[in-house]
């Protein structure tokens, strides 16, 4: 026990600003916004749904068909007499016999319409009849269970043959998550049916068109000083006009009624209504209090190479430009005036912009310039975000970097998601950045897991992130929202299914940083902490060396390992591979040379040498051409979790040959195709620090606010010193997280077994002793 230990918090000497650090990102992928956030109930309320989303989506995806007692009705999807332009199809009930009532069910996301008894549901649609005969038409609404039990019934009755929009209000008498809206008639004749909605009356604030409240709750819960919007790879994957259903994300057309707003496919194979667009997206940054960070694309759409040519880069550009005024201008602008009309004349103080998500190539950047200047020259004062692809190292890293500093962008977007031990082992990258340099925008990351293992971790990098607020400007986890139904992506911060929500023990790590992170970093230092140990998944060198990546035809050859220490020799025989990975050997050499010779067949990736591997969860490997055929990358897996330690372009034809070599130096590992060096990487080791700890003051309250991880399995006794503090004694609290395991995870079931607790500190004069548990989060707020 480090009993004499202290860590000392200068609190008079004030370093860095922390500005806006800690803040979220919202992506719609996990059906995050349409069966999330986003309150409307009925899924495909615009019969918009088709191949193009989603292999399985035809235009009556989650409708069905309803016939009681002797009805007979045929229901499809026309197009001829629409709604909206943009919208085209609508739904036909042709009504041959009515019966006891026929006509359409639906039948929502996950189980079904959550419906809680004793809260009211607002439903419309646009509606027309067919033929003036069958007019007027009568129409029950109903909230139904799965079995026909009837909670909430109303009547809109339908007497136009123009679409005319009709309204009603259902409020059921049972709670039922597995809910179904039902529309039926006794009339006989055609019903056209188009925007058929249902919202909970009471949304996030009340807003119409508004956010799910308990999801929305959870992330105002969060104070974030910012949102980073609306993606990730929904933004830049698209074609490039803005009017094809499967476009690039275009802000101007998630504006306006809803109706308007035309139906987009996702890249996360689902279809967007965007119901929730900019506009929705700025009035919730603002009732949440976080500044607005949207990203947009740049005419670039690196996973399919779709290029808008330099002369036809305006509109892209004016897009930008627009979306600033739509923001920031006066009601006297075209698109200030736009936001009055939307309803909010007030500006939304748009401050930062983002140009692009993880982009890779030359296109980008070459892109980028022109809309670096020209947001400029306009607005000065708004921040602009470059990117810096999706690794944390590596030759498109580095070329990002290059073009911020080159058009002087005022943050860099960094994203990585990595095994907890890379986030250990390298607690200290910015420590070396330069104070002159773009700023760091670590735009999206987390590492694989929402156990308490990975929040823990998370904390402990944090606190590094703080450290480094020369550097860091924001930093933001990723992905945010999860519906458990539709996953497209793990980890996530918040999950949810279609009545329940909670946050996973990283959320309450983001949390705990948000509410205390305070104006301005202190000068910290500790003294007589016990040197650092190794982490658990330590590995040693050595291993064994595999060929082949499970999948792609290729022909490895001319193989052989020098130990480079004893100038030891290995040939291996030449292996054929349809879709094997084949074993070479098993060394326990810390300095070697691969070479071999390699030569893809067929299938659309390309290489793969593994090396030092423990067993198939405990691995380095190179990846030449792998995800895409666009990478080589290094990357070191711990417990069956990557980390890309590097990556650089690389595309492997067919039928060439390369010759491959692998350089490991210890855990400097370099590689090389033809003669040219392609990666290297120090695979650094996830040493644990004695503790990890930052400090911060707040300007309003004058809190000092320490925070300190301990990520070893025991307890460190430390005594915190506030240095020119002259009080008799200090008085504060403590918000703190500890005496869990390491894979304890919240869940649907347990949704707050990991939060922090709170508890009272005092101190005599500037001192307090403190036992940091063993895996622990605590943060420290002393009153002024
Ligand atoms: O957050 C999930 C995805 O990860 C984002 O869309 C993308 O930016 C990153 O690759």
């Amino acid at each position: 026990m480090d009993s004499k230990a202290t860590i000392t918090v200068y609190t008079k000497e004030k370093k860095e600003s922390l500005g806006d650090m800690f803040g979220i990102f919202f992506e719609d992928l996990n059906h995050a916004a349409d069966g999330g956030l986003y309150a409307e109930l009925v899924q495909n309320r615009s019969f918009e749904f088709a191949p193009i989303d989603n292999a399985d989506y035809h235009p009556l995806t989650a409708w069905e068909k309803v016939e009681r007692g002797n009805a007979h009705t045929e229901i499809y999807v026309d197009k001829e007499h629409p709604l909206i332009e943009k919208n085209p199809h609508y739904l036909v009930i042709d009504i041959v016999e009515s019966g006891d009532g026929a006509g359409v069910m639906n039948i929502g996301y996950n189980s079904g319409i959550p419906i809680k008894k004793g809260e009211n549901y607002l439903f419309s649609c646009y509606a027309r009849g067919n033929s003036k005969s069958a007019l007027p038409m009568s129409i029950t609404l109903a909230l139904e269970g799965k079995d026909g039990r009837v909670y909430a019934k109303n009547e809109i009755t339908v007497s136009s043959s123009e679409w005319t929009q009709y309204e009603a209000t259902l409020a059921p008498n049972e709670t039922d998550y597995s809910g179904r809206l039902v529309l039926t008639t006794t009339s006989k004749g055609k019903l056209c049916l188009d925007m058929v909605s249902l919202f909970p009356e009471k949304t996030f604030n009340n807003r119409p068109n508004g956010m799910r409240e308990d999801i929305a709750k959870l992330l105002a819960e969060l104070k974030p000083k910012f949102m980073r919007f609306p993606g990730g790879c929904l933004v830049h994957d698209g074609s490039l006009n803005a009017d094809d259903r499967d476009s690039m994300y275009r802000w101007k057309n998630t504006i306006g009624s809803v109706e308007q707003r035309p139906s987009r496919r996702s890249n996360w194979n689902y279809n967007q209504t965007l119901g929730l667009g900019y506009y929705e997206y700025f009035q919730f940054c603002e009732d949440i209090g976080a500044k607005p960070i949207p990203v947009l694309p740049a005419g670039y759409d690196p996973h399919h190479q779709r290029i808008v040519p330099i002369e036809e880069l305006q509109p892209w550009i004016d897009d930008a430009l627009d979306l600033i005024e739509f923001a920031n201008g006066s009601t006297s602008t075209i698109w200030g005036a736009k936001r009055a009309e939307l309803g909010h004349p007030e500006p939304f103080y748009l401050e930062y912009l983002g140009i692009g998500n993880e982009e890779v190539g030359e296109p980008f950047f070459e892109r980028y310039e022109y809309f670096h200047k020209a947001i400029k020259e306009k607005y000065p004062d708004i921040k602009l975000i470059n990117s810096s692809g999706p690794f944390a190292a590596g030759s498109e890293y580095e070329r990002g970097w290059k073009s911020a500093r080159e058009n002087k962008s005022d943050l860099v977007d960094e994203h990585y998601y990595q095994s907890p031990e890379w986030f250990l082992a390298n607690y200290h990258r910015y420590d070396e950045f330069k104070k002159d340099d773009p700023k760091v925008f670590l735009g999206e990351y987390a590492s694989w897991g929402n156990t308490y293992y990975n929040a823990l971790v998370e904390a402990a990098f944090m606190t590094g992130l703080e450290k480094n607020a020369h550097a860091v400007g924001l930093a933001c986890y990723a992905p945010m929202l999860c519906n458990v139904d539709y996953v497209n992506w793990k980890p996530d911060l918040i999950w949810f299914n279609n009545h329940q929500v909670f946050g996973t023990a990283n959320y309450y790590v983001q949390q705990l940083f948000m509410h205390h992170q305070g104006d301005y970093t202190l000068k910290v230092e500790s003294n007589g902490l016990e040197d650092p140990g190794l982490n658990d998944s330590y590995q040693p060198p050595g291993g064994k060396i595999l060929v082949g990546d499970g999948q792609t035809p290729a022909h490895y050859y001319d193989i052989k390992i020098v130990n480079k220490k004893t100038g030891e020799e290995k040939s291996y025989r030449n292996c054929l591979l349809e879709n094997e990975v084949v074993e070479l050997d098993h060394i326990e050499w810390e300095n070697y040379h691969l070479s071999l010779k390699a030569k893809k067949i067929g299938g659309r990736r390309g290489f793969k040498i593994y090396f030092g591997q423990k067993c198939d969860k405990n691995t380095l490997f190179w990846e030449i051409g792998g995800w895409q055929n666009q990478d080589a990358v290094l990357c070191s897996e711990i417990n069956g979790r990557n980390a890309c330690l590097t990556q650089s372009l690389f595309k492997v034809e067919t039928n060439r040959e390369y010759h491959l070599e692998l350089e490991v130096k210890g855990r400097h590992i370099r590689t090389f195709v033809d003669g040219a060096l392609i990666n290297e990487s120090e695979d650094k080791i996830p040493i644990i620090e004695h503790l990890y700890y930052s400090a911060s003051v707040e300007d309003l309250t004058g809190d000092v606010i320490v925070k300190v991880v301990n990520v070893q399995g025991k307890p460190v006794k430390t005594q915190i010193v506030l240095d020119q503090i002259e009080k008799e004694t200090i008085t504060g609290k403590i918000y703190e997280m500890s005496g869990y395991e390491l894979n304890d995870e919240n869940s649907f079931k347990s949704p707050v077994k990991i939060v922090p607790k709170q508890k009272d500190v005092t101190g005599s004069a500037n001192k307090v002793d403190y036992e940091f548990p063993k895996q622990s989060i605590t943060v420290f707020r002393f009153h002024s």
